[in-house]
């Protein structure tokens, strides 16, 4: 079945960026000059997708304003989550608007470069049917930051992997593997299910990463490698870095970027 619809949660707090989240979402922050959720709107785009689900709170109305005016092509949905209750939680409420397809969820603060990691979690959905989740190698010391993979075997040579449970941030003795979760997923309709049963995780919210696991231990999960570069824009020090990536890449600026830091760094 093809993937055309895409979830894109955004209803977080954003307590990293305090104080610039008092009033502007995270997601609106720009990665240089482009707000990261139009990077993420248009990744989505060039992975074939033409329905966003936008999944935002009450108390980040700038989001449903960038909503009406996003540029692509695809139909933004608006929908509402009460309270910021976890990951899980703001993937199950689009349950109804999902239906029975499969869908693609894409955290807007990872930033791509480019849509080729989401093309080949679609392609595999839709060779498998099985759901597929983005994983990348971290070093071991890195690896308590992340839901991390127990892989059956090692990945193929296409960076595909079984994936037959998920732990999340173990610490680096205990983790099953230094293949972890990033924020790209294409799931099939079974993810329902085990969203409906999940249970608070400590800290009190509903954990996606759980409800993989789950789905995992039932043999349905495929890790695929990711193949492009990638920025966690979840944190400042990550939004610079990404910001300083994007303008370096533009004819216009980088070159004058590039002499700026190099007398800057001397
Ligand atoms: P994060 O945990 O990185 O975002 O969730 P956050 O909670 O806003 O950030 P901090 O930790 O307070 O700084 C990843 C994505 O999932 C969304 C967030 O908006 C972000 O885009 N999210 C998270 C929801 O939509 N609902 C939730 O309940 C939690």
């Amino acid at each position: 079945m093809p993937v055309r619809t895409a979830v894109i949660p955004a209803a977080g707090l954003g307590t990293r960026f305090l104080p610039a989240t008092k009033v502007v979402p995270k997601e609106l922050l720009p990665v240089f000059d482009t707000p990261s959720l139009q990077h993420t709107v248009d990744e989505a785009i060039g992975a074939g997708i033409d329905h966003i689900i936008l999944v935002s709170n009450r108390a980040k109305p700038a989001i449903e304003a960038f909503a009406d005016k996003a540029s692509g092509g695809a139909r933004i949905t608006v929908v509402y989550q009460d309270a910021p209750r976890g990951l899980g939680h703001a993937v199950e409420i689009t349950r109804e608007l999902v239906g029975d397809a499969p869908f693609a969820v894409l955290l807007p603060d990872e930033l791509m470069g480019d849509s080729s990691h989401l093309q080949d979690l679609v392609r595999e959905h839709e060779a498998t049917g099985q759901t597929a989740i983005g994983v990348k190698r971290v070093p071991r010391s890195e690896v308590s930051a992340y839901g991390c993979i127990t892989p059956q075997g090692v990945p193929d040579a296409n960076g595909r992997v079984g994936v037959r449970d998920v732990v999340e941030k173990p610490n680096a003795v205990d983790a099953p593997s230094d293949l972890v979760i990033i924020g790209r997923y294409v799931f099939s309709r079974h993810i329902f299910g085990y969203l409906a049963s999940l249970k608070p995780a400590a800290g009190g919210e509903l954990q996606l990463s759980d409800a993989i696991g789950a789905y995992a231990r039932k043999g349905g999960v495929t890790g695929v490698l990711i193949s492009c570069t990638r920025h966690d824009t979840g944190t400042p020090m990550g939004m610079l870095t990404a910001s300083i990536d994007a303008a370096l890449k533009r004819s216009n600026v980088g070159p004058q970027l590039r002499t700026w830091l190099e007398g800057r760094l001397q």
